[in-house]
Order: structure tokens, then C-alpha cells, then sequence
């Protein structure tokens, strides 16, 4: 049985989450704090670096703090210590590293640097007793990523975004619509009263034979609307029109990547798989084709420190360990 400590803190919100577990069965997670900067970045539009690692560094020995109150557990039980070490803001990444190796030295316990993208693609399994053999989409604000998955650490990317990830663009639309950040939760909510029909917006490289995606030309196709319909454009059918475009693009790339690959479960993760649209449809298309999909726990698809806490814990109950040393990598790739 080991106990591990997770702090990640790779872009505006700071987490801190204790897990429990042994190989071969389920790890508990035992407490998983959020602290969202959201709302001190909302008046700029967007993350401000400097905002983001002031505030990291402020709030983080508080939420360790909770976090092993809430866990129950003393700071002399946890066995081990993770934090993301990429890929995300430099300045926000080296908070979170930091506090985490200085956690590990005091106490002479082992530190591991995770992958940050390797904790929202294994955060649908959090709660299961293994890994199993699958097809991922990771769909956050900075990523989206296709892969096939053999299991923990064996990972073969199928396709990624060749411009904007699939949350950037929302956030972008969303921006444009002038709509609060981040754009991707305001734009699912518009475009509930909206009619997804109303404008016909691109599905870029949906039907191109590879792998990768391309969501610059909609964002462009979204800003000619608005230049083209001054002021008589619904907010609603546009999101909603902007949505369905973007849903369309990766459910069908996930389904021929799925088939392709041979797996039969899917695993949906990241920031944008809480779209409840986007859950639905792919629940759908799945069904139709007799896949099984498996999604984040809503709680997990947002940036966390569980899904770290998860990842680091596969892999300190593997045996390894990372260097003192090791450095944090802004643009640390999974594969
Ligand atoms: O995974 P995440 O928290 O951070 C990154 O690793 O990037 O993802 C954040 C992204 C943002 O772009 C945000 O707009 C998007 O996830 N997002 C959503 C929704 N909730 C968050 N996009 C669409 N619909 C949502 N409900
Ligand atoms: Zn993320």
C-alpha cells in the first residue's frame, strides 16, 4: 500500500490530491483540491502568467495542508511525492515542481515529475483496477491529442491539431461572442437556446484520410460571420452552430481512429470532455458502433491533481522515481 502526494499547477488552477493504492486494485482518492484562479484572470480574458505563478505560490502550502486534513493523513505517512513537470506555463510549472521536490527532500521520500497530458488521459480509469487496452482523445485547451493506448506507459499518438486545440478555439469563439473566460462552459450554455443548424461552419479534415485536426479555418469561419451579420447575429445558433462543427470533427475522427486501431474501449479526457454535448454524442456514436466509452468523472476532466496523483502512483508502484534534479519542460510531449 503507498500513499501519495500530487500537486499540479501547470497553467491557472493550483491542486493538491492524496491517493492510496497497491497494484492490481482501485486507488482511493482520498482528497482532491481545487483552487481556481478563473476568476482573477477573467478581467484580462485569459491566463496572465505572472497572475498565474503569484498566486500558485500563495495559495499552494494552504491546500497541502487541507488536502492532508482532509485525506486524514499526516505528512510523515505519504510515501511519495508527484507534481506535473510539463508540458504548461513555465513560471506556474515550477511552483508546483519545487514545493513537491522540497516536500520529497524534507523527507527523504521519492519525487516523480508526471506528464501532465499522461494524467487527464489515464483519469478515466481513476477509479477501475487497471488500465485497460484503448483508443484516447485528450481534449483540453492546449491539446488535442489521439492515441492508442496498450496500456500505463505505452502510448502511440494516431493524430493531433495541426493549429488551435479543440478548447482554444472555444475559447477564442467564446472571446469573440464576448462572452466571460474561459469560453468553452459559456459557449455549451448559449448553445442550449441555440439552433445548431443555423450556420453551416466547416468540419475541417473530417473526412481526410490521417489522424489530425485543424480548427483555425472555424474560428475564422465564426469571425467572418460576426464581421458579415454586424449586430444581427444570434449569440445562441452561433455557439450552438460553432459547438455541433466542432463535435462533428471529433467524434468522427475518433470513430475512424477507433476502428483503425482494433481497440473496443473508448476514453474520452480533458477540459472540453465536460461538454455534456460532446459526452452525448460520442456516448451515441460509440453505441451505434459497439464501443465502450468510458469518460473523466466530471471532477476530473478540468485540470486536478488526482489524475497526477493517479499517473504518479502507477508509476511509483512500478519502481520509479525521478531525479532531484529533472527539470520542468514547458513543452513536454506524451509521445
Ligand atoms: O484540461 P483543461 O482544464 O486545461 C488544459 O489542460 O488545457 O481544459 C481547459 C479547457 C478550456 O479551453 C475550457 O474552455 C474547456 O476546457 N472547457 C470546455 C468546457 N469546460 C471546459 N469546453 C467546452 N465545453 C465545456 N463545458
Ligand atoms: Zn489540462
Amino acid at each position: 500500500m503507498a500513499t501519495l502526494l500530487a500537486i499540479e499547477s501547470s497553467c491557472d488552477e493550483t491542486a493538491v490530491a492524496v491517493v492510496r493504492g497497491v497494484a492490481g486494485s482501485a486507488v482511493e482518492v482520498l482528497a482532491s483540491e481545487v483552487s481556481s484562479q478563473i476568476p482573477l484572470h477573467r478581467e484580462h480574458g485569459g491566463v496572465v502568467p505572472e497572475l498565474a505563478s503569484r498566486n500558485h505560490l500563495l495559495v499552494l502550502r494552504a491546500l497541502v495542508e487541507k488536502a492532508l486534513c482532509d485525506a486524514g493523513v499526516g505528512m510523515g505517512e505519504v510515501d511519495a511525492f508527484a507534481a506535473t513537470s510539463g508540458p504548461g506555463l513555465a513560471s506556474s510549472l515550477l511552483i508546483g515542481s519545487t514545493a513537491a521536490k522540497g516536500m520529497a527532500c524534507a523527507a527523504d521520500k521519492p519525487f516523480l515529475g508526471i506528464n501532465h497530458l499522461e494524467g487527464h488521459l489515464l483519469s478515466p480509469f481513476i477509479d477501475r483496477t487497471a488500465v485497460p487496452e484503448h483508443l484516447a482523445l485528450i481534449v483540453s485547451g492546449g491539446h488535442t491529442l489521439l492515441l492508442d493506448v496498450e496500456g500505463p506507459g505505452k502510448y502511440t499518438k494516431l493524430g493531433s491539431t495541426r493549429d488551435d486545440a479543440a478548447g482554444e478555439a472555444f475559447d477564442k469563439v467564446g472571446k469573440m461572442l464576448e462572452l466571460p473566460y474561459p469560453g468553452g462552459p459559456e459557449i455549451e450554455k448559449a448553445a442550449r437556446e441555440g439552433n445548431a443548424a443555423a450556420y453551416d461552419f466547416p468540419r475541417s479534415m473530417l473526412h481526410d484520410p490521417h489522424l489530425d485536426f485543424s480548427f483555425s479555418g472555424l474560428k475564422t469561419a465564426v469571425l467572418y460571420t460576426l464581421q458579415r451579420e454586424e449586430g444581427k447575429v444570434s449569440v445562441a445558433d452561433l455557439a450552438a452552430s460553432f459547438q455541433q462543427a466542432v463535435i462533428e470533427v471529433l467524434v468522427g475522427k475518433t470513430m475512424k481512429a477507433a476502428r483503425q486501431s482494433g481497440r473496443r474501449i473508448v476514453a474520452l479526457s480533458g477540459g472540453v470532455s465536460m461538454n455534456r454535448a460532446l459526452r452525448a454524442a460520442m456516448e451515441e456514436a460509440c453505441g451505434n458502433a459497439g464501443f465502450e466509452l468510458v469518460i473523466s468523472p466530471p471532477e476530473f476532466c478540468t485540470d486536478n491533481a488526482a489524475m497526477i496523483a493517479f499517473a504518479g502512483l502507477l508509476r511509483h508502484l512500478g519502481g520509479e522515481r525521478s531525479e532531484l534534479g529533472a527539470d520542468i519542460h514547458p513543452n513536454l510531449p506524451l509521445v
